[in-house]
């Protein structure tokens, strides 16, 4: 798989608590642009701890931390947006609006980062719904899609802001495997494009179908593993 060096994330020694409980103990990383990582561990381990500090949704407290070019100890609520529009995120529970149409739940991320041109934007819905293989779907409504169709519009909505990074917190988590095949397959295919993956997993037959960097989360720490596919 094709990367540069350059890193878009690095955290040395990063801590972060919930209240007074330790939740991210000496966290050190890195990620490289245009990279694919699985994130695993048990249950309860800290992998979605991790990814919430990753896009400013917790705070760290302690370390070195740098996201797409932001430090997360100095980051101001004001830059919040700003991160997050280099972070592309994806959930195990889909998320989308159910009272508006595909088209309409991406155009309302759209305006909410600050898009106004409207040719622009129908464009850019255009291309990302054609990048997941769902450009007959502008019209419908979340709950006339599958399971997998609704991940892939969740995916193209991560999408539209062209992130460096994709976070993707167990995307497949709801899925029957041979959905959730198409889904890794969609997300390698982004990633073949530049854009770089943390993929948190329990599916270890991923690991070995698509080999990749592993990391694993083990009571808040975080390790560089083996993939022994
Ligand atoms: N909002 C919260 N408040 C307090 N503790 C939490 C909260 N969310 C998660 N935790 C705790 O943090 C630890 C890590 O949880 P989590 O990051 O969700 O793990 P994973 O995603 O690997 O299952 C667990 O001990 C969990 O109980
Ligand atoms: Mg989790």
């Amino acid at each position: 798989m094709e990367f540069s060096s350059e890193p878009i994330l690095q955290y040395k020694d990063v801590n972060a608590f919930y209240g007074t409980k330790p939740v991210l103990k000496d966290v050190s990383f890195m990620l490289s642009k245009g990279e694919f990582v699985y994130l695993v561990g048990r249950t309860g381990s800290g992998k979605s701890t991790l990814m919430k500090s990753i896009y400013a949704d917790i705070k760290v407290n302690s370390g070195k931390a740098y996201v797409a070019g932001f430090d997360l100890l100095k980051l101001k609520s004001s830059q919040v947006p700003l991160l997050r529009r280099k972070i592309g995120i994806v959930f195990q529970d889909f998320q989308l609006l159910s009272d508006r149409t595909v088209a309409e739940n991406l155009y309302f991320v759209l305006r909410a980062t600050g898009w106004t041109q409207k040719g622009k934007m129908k464009a850019r819905v255009t291309d990302v719904l054609l990048r997941v293989g769902l450009s007959s779907c502008l019209d419908k409504y979340p709950l006339q899609l599958s399971g997998g169709e609704q991940q892939r519009v969740v995916i193209a909505r991560a999408l539209l802001n062209e992130p460096t990074i994709l976070i993707a917190d167990e995307p497949t988590g709801n899925l029957d495997p041979e959905v959730a095949e198409g889904i890794i397959k969609l997300f390698l295919e982004i990633n073949k494009s530049g854009t770089a993956i943390l993929m948190a997993t329990h599916n270890l037959a991923f690991l070995k179908q698509f080999p990749a960097r592993v990391l694993e989360c083990k009571e808040g720490r975080i390790e560089e593993r083996a993939n022994f596919s």
